[in-house]
């Protein structure tokens, strides 16, 4: 009985206090952090820059400026929307089965700053995106038209 309690206490406390966290452990705790601190500068940018057309709650305006939050395009056509950011978008797109022809200007932002902004939109308003999109990226994106 009490060789079965010590084994039973040392198990518990193996899994209690096994602090040694292994390599994969760290790295995915450094890309989070990484992810996060980019989130919140893309927040800044967002509310400088983005704000006053796809709205504080993402969802744009129907038919005038597409929704941001559960954006279809955003969502299969990440790198359509970093070059549409990077150098502006006009032509005929669909997000959620609705057509728009608008434009968007070119805001003049840094490789960074778009890298950061992209990363807020896809993890804010219910979107998703475990994998951070990186400032080599956005600096892979060239203009095509
Ligand atoms: C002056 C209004 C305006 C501002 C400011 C603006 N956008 Fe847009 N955005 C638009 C319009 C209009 C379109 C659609 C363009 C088209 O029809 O070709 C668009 C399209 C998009 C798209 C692709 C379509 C979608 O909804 O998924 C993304 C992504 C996007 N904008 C992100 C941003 C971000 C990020 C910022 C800030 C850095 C920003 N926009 C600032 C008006 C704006």
């Amino acid at each position: 009985m009490k060789v079965f309690l010590i084994s039973f206490l040392t198990l518990v406390s193996i899994f209690l206090f096994n602090k040694n966290p292994n390599e994969e452990y760290q790295s995915i705790t450094l890309q989070n952090d990484i992810l996060k601190e980019s989130i919140k500068r893309g927040n800044e940018i967002y509310t400088d820059f983005c704000v006053t057309c796809h709205l504080p709650n993402g969802k744009g305006m129907s038919g005038v400026f597409p929704p941001l939050a559960n954006s279809d395009f955003l969502k299969e056509k990440q790198t359509e929307s970093i070059r549409g950011i990077k150098y502006g978008m006009s032509r005929e797109i669909i997000v959620n089965d609705k057509k728009y022809n608008g434009f968007m200007a070119s805001m003049g932002l840094s490789n960074q700053e778009i890298a950061d902004v992209m990363n807020y939109i896809t993890n804010s308003w219910g979107n998703k995106n475990d994998k951070i999109i990186t400032v080599e990226e956005v600096s892979e994106v060239k203009k095509i038209n």
